[in-house]
């Protein structure tokens, strides 16, 4: 059965149709990829194979694996993800390693309640140890950051936005279903931050992984993006690439703490005007690289 899996993959020249052969079988047969390996002599049902047909004539039609088997794995845990929520990205795992880097720095993680200051530290942000160390999130989508990073820095206050009531739905039952707590808020843009910074306090870290396709890129995209994932979370407003670096650049730092970070997920080319957006106002900043070697993450200081 997997060796037929494979080969009708590969003759619709899926670049991954070994590991999606497995997957979607796996999931066919109610098993993990691992265990499908423990079951070579159970007889499969009718039932089992109607649906694994199923499965990979849908992937032949270039509809995403995340949604046919309904989950993704992202920082090593399954995410629920189905129509109309961005399928998370390896590369955006890059901004929960820094934004761990960034909470461990100030002796945050790992630490709940009130975080002791360690030796040294550069400490212009959380002046009084005792204040939670506050994360926001623009447009959470499956809430695969926001889950990741209550998870991993458990000392953190974190709210998370979308303006997708679907993707908003989806990630509170991620948190749910993997235990992480989460303030989720559905919003249009920075406003709902904005508030919550009024009312709370400035943040120690705004992230986001916006919308950043230009128009002129559509024409780009695997037919499993396009014709499938959310446009909203794919294209920027107007069609403008740049928009949210923009804005964030701009708007976002404002939210934030003295000596708060900034950390945005850009396009391989958006690293220059991320550079000139953050030189314009001033700001010094960082442009990192994902292990393609291509522009990946902007990360800006606010100065203390
Ligand atoms: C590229 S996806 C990122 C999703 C998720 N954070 C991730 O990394 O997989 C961008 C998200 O921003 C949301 N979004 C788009 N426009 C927005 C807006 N004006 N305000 C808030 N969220 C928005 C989309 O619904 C989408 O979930």
């Amino acid at each position: 059965m997997l060796d037929l899996a494979k080969a009708f993959l590969e003759r619709k020249e899926l670049p991954e149709w070994r590991l999606e052969a497995e997957l979607l079988v796996a999931q066919a047969l109610n098993v993990s990829r691992m265990g499908l390996f423990l079951i070579f002599e159970r007889p499969v049902s009718g039932a089992e194979v109607d649906l694994a047909r199923d499965f990979l004539v849908r992937r032949g039609r270039r509809e995403p694996t995340a949604y046919i088997i309904g989950k993704r794995e992202f920082y090593c845990r399954d995410f629920a993800v189905g129509p109309g929520v961005l399928i998370p990205r390896p590369e955006t795992e890059l901004l929960v390693d820094r934004a761990r880097e960034l909470a461990a720095a100030l002796g945050v993680e790992g630490d709940r309640g009130a975080h002791a200051e360690p030796a040294g530290a550069e400490r212009g942000q959380g002046e009084n140890a005792k204040e939670p160390y506050r994360i926001a999130e623009l447009g959470t989508g499956s809430g695969c950051l926001a889950v990741t990073l209550a998870l991993e820095i458990p000392g953190a206050e974190i709210i998370a936005t979308d303006i997708s009531a679907r993707a908003l739905e989806q990630a509170r039952a991620n948190g749910e279903a993997l235990g992480a707590v989460v303030h989720w808020q559905v919003g249009d843009g920075l406003a709902p931050l904005a508030e919550c910074a009024a009312r709370n306090g400035p943040f120690d870290l705004l992230l986001s992984n916006p919308p950043y396709i230009g128009g002129d890129e559509a024409g780009e995209l695997a037919p499993e993006v396009i014709d499938y994932e959310p446009r909203e979370a794919l294209f920027a407003p107007g069609d403008e690439r740049d928009y949210w670096l923009r804005r964030l650049v701009a708007e976002g730092v404002e939210l934030l703490k003295p000596g708060g970070y900034l950390l945005v997920e850009l396009g391989a080319a958006q690293g220059a005007a991320a550079r000139e957006l953050c030189a314009a106002r001033g700001l010094s900043c960082e442009v990192r690289r994902d292990l393609a070697g291509l522009d990946r993450v902007l990360e800006v200081r606010r100065p203390v």
